[in-house]
C-alpha cells in the first residue's frame, strides 16, 4: 500500500515523500518554501515567474525572484510565457540560479496572464505548449514539468490531452495537473476520476495532483483515490505548515499558540532580510490573516496583528497573543 511518506523519483531525482508545495503567486518565494521543507514538503515549487521579466528584468528582478536558499532543495522554479524564444533564455537563467527543476505554468487562468498567450491558453495552442516545453529543457539542461487544468471550459478535456503529448514529444518529466477547468478559477470539486485517468494514461511519468486538498483527510483520500505520484499543497497549507508535518507523520494534532506565533516571527525575520523592513510591513499583511486563522482568533482577536502596518506593530501584537494564548 502506497503512503505519503514514500519516497519517490522525477526525472532521476529522490524526493523523500509525496508531498509538494504548490507554485502560488507573489507567495511561494524562497523562505515560504523553506517554511515548507522545515516542515516536511518533499518538493517545493516557486510562484510563477515571467520568462520575459527574467529575460529582460533588472538586477533586483533576478535577486528577488530566483532567490534560492541552500537549504530548500529540490525546488522547482514555475516559469510562465508564451514565447519559446524567451523560454529557453529563462530556462537557461533558472539553471544559473540553482533550481532543480523547472515548472511551466499552463494553467493559471488569470486574464491579464491569458492574454498575453501564457497560463491555461496554452491548452488551447497545444503546440506552441510543446514548443515552451521544449525550448526550456533545451535551454536549461534541467527537467521540465508542467502543471496544467483539465481544459478551458466545462467539459473539457484538452489538459489531460496536452499533458500527453507534452509526454510524448516534449519529454516532460511529470505533469502537475489541477482538474478545474479554468473557467472555475479556484471554485468547485476537481475532477478526481479525470485525474486517476491520467495517472493511468501516464503510467511510469509521474503526475502531481492539485486542487481542494484543504484538510489532512482531502489530502490523503485524494492521493489514495487518484493514484497520483504525490499531491501539492496550495491555500491548505498557508499559515499552516503543520499540515505538512502531520502528513509526513511528524507531528499529531494542532500546533500551539505559542508555537504558531514563533513560526509568524520567524516568516517576518525572514521577509524582513528579503525585502527590507518597509515592504516586508507591506507584503506581510496578506499573511497575518492566514496565522490568525491557524490561532483560531475571533475577529475582535485578530484584529490588532491584520491591521498591523508594519512589521514592528506585527510583533508587538504577537507578543500581545502569545503570552495569554499560550497559558
Ligand atoms: C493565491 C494563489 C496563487 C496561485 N499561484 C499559482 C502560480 O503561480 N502557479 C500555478 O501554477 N498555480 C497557482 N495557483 C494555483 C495553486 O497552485 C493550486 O493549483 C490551486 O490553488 C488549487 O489547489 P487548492 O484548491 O488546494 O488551493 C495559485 C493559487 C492561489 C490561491
Amino acid at each position: 500500500m502506497r503512503a505519503l511518506t514514500d519516497p519517490w523519483q522525477i526525472a532521476g531525482h529522490t524526493i523523500e515523500n509525496r508531498l509538494v508545495l504548490a507554485p502560488l503567486a507573489g507567495i511561494g518565494n524562497w523562505f515560504v518554501r523553506l517554511q515548507a521543507r522545515r516542515y516536511g514538503a518533499g518538493l517545493v515549487v516557486s510562484e510563477m515567474v515571467s520568462s520575459f521579466g527574467l529575460k529582460y528584468g533588472d538586477e533586483r528582478t533576478l535577486r528577488e525572484f530566483l532567490r534560492i536558499h541552500p537549504d530548500e532543495h529540490p525546488v522547482a522554479i514555475q516559469l510562465f510565457g508564451h514565447d519559446p524564444e524567451a523560454m529557453r533564455a529563462a530556462a537557461g537563467i533558472v539553471a544559473e540560479a540553482g533550481a532543480d527543476l523547472i515548472d511551466l505554468n499552463m494553467g493559471c487562468p488569470v486574464r491579464k496572464v491569458c492574454k498575453t498567450g501564457a497560463g491555461a491558453s496554452l491548452l488551447d495552442e497545444p503546440d506552441r505548449a510543446v514548443a515552451l516545453a521544449r525550448a526550456a529543457t533545451e535551454g536549461s539542461g534541467l527537467p521540465v514539468t508542467v502543471k496544467l487544468r483539465s481544459g478551458q471550459r466545462p467539459g473539457e478535456r484538452t489538459g489531460a490531452d496536452l499533458a500527453r503529448r507534452l509526454v510524448a514529444e516534449a519529454s516532460v518529466a511529470g505533469i502537475g495537473f489541477h482538474p478545474r477547468h479554468a473557467s472555475q478559477q479556484h471554485k468547485g470539486e476537481p475532477d478526481v476520476a479525470l485525474a486517476a485517468e491520467l495517472v493511468e494514461q501516464l503510467g511510469d511519468v509521474p503526475v502531481i495532483l492539485s486542487g481542494g486538498l484543504s484538510s489532512d483527510e482531502r489530502a490523503l483520500a485524494a492521493f489514495e483515490r487518484t493514484g497520483a505520484a504525490a499531491v501539492m499543497l496550495a491555500r491548505g497549507s498557508l499559515g499552516n505548515p503543520w499540515r505538512f508535518a502531520r502528513l509526513v507523520d511528524r507531528y499529531a494534532g494542532e500546533p500551539p499558540a505559542g508555537e504558531v506565533v514563533r513560526e509568524l516571527e520567524w516568516v517576518i525575520d525572514r521577509c524582513e532580510d528579503h525585502l527590507g523592513i518597509e515592504r516586508a510591513g507591506r507584503y506581510l499583511r496578506k499573511f497575518y490573516p492566514w496565522y490568525a486563522d491557524t490561532l483560531g482568533l475571533s475577529k475582535a482577536e485578530r484584529r490588532e496583528l491584520v491591521e498591523a502596518p508594519t512589521t514592528a506593530a506585527a510583533r508587538r501584537a504577537l507578543e500581545g497573543l502569545a503570552s495569554p494564548l499560550a497559558a
